[in-house]
């Protein structure tokens, strides 16, 4: 028996590799997880960006809680098992009205994760629309091979070196994953997806939270994660220390380790040492 999904959600993300809606916070959660984010950025006078922008939840503590968040856990378990690290953490945050996109791309492309029981749990922090440019994935695509992907660096693209699948995706297949704040998708590491431009008066914001079971390596660094529930006993993974107030000097050193581990591994062939803006 699932814990929180549904049996024909669990059976859908295998067979589709993906799933949602998944409630996991109410509409006032949703609001206050918003609030941490921009009281953070009206301190700083400027969007979240940079490296701050991934591995966020060793940086603040409101993250951290969200990764460690029971019920996201719950329904990542019924997808991957109950031994789950946290490996990362990105923001996707879209402007109101503004031509930051995610191309059509595989997640599995440059991360080197190994074997691919790798999964996204990505929570609302808004209302995710066809407007304001929601994810849309094609169904069943997570069950094809590796893609090839070119490069294109892109500065509207919120990716890390602009990816696109080289080849063409159908985009006629394409599901529009809406959702209502503060509920989450789930999606596997080869699903095809991708999303357009935030064309609403709002911002349009996600946190991509990635999970992975105990027995997957890194195959392209010595790369850090943090167990979020149950036991280890492959050790692939240095851990990572939870953040024990936002920003504090601990924090800042834990995740400028982690993001340069990252940097490395993504960016591997390129002479990038951080993350796009
Ligand atoms: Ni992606």
């Amino acid at each position: 028996m699932p814990i929180l999904l549904s049996d024909e959600a669990v059976q859908q993300y295998h067979r589709d590799g993906y799933c949602f809606p998944v409630p996991v916070l109410s509409r006032d959660e949703a609001a206050h997880y918003r609030h941490s984010l921009e009281q953070h950025e009206a301190k700083t006078g400027t969007p979240l960006q940079g490296n701050w922008r991934h591995k966020t939840h060793l940086l603040f503590t409101w993250a951290d809680e969200l990764a460690h968040h029971p019920k996201i856990l719950d329904a990542v378990e019924d997808a991957i098992g109950p031994d789950i690290l946290c490996w990362t953490t990105n923001f996707f945050i879209k402007e109101a009205s503004n031509p930051g996109f995610v191309s059509w791309h595989q997640d599995s492309t440059y991360w080197g994760l190994d074997p691919d029981d790798v999964i996204t749990a990505w929570v609302a922090f808004t209302d995710v629309t066809p407007e304001n440019g929601c994810m849309q994935v094609i169904p069943g695509s997570h069950k094809v091979n590796q893609l090839p992907h070119t490069d294109t660096f892109h500065k509207d693209n919120l990716l890390s070196r602009g990816q696109e699948i080289a080849v063409d995706v159908d985009k006629s297949k394409a599901v529009s994953m809406v959702l209502k704040a503060g509920e989450m998708s789930l999606h596997h590491i080869k699903l095809v997806h991708g999303s357009d431009p935030n064309r609403s008066k709002d911002r349009r914001i996600g946190l991509a939270i990635r999970y992975i079971p105990t027995h997957v390596r890194q195959t392209k660094v010595r790369d850090s994660a943090m167990l979020v529930r149950g036991t280890d006993k492959y050790h692939n993974f240095d851990y990572e220390p939870r953040p024990q107030a936002d920003l504090d000097e601990a924090a800042l050193r834990a995740h400028a380790d982690a993001v340069e581990r990252q940097v490395k591994a993504l960016y591997q062939g390129t002479s990038k040492q951080e993350f796009r803006a």
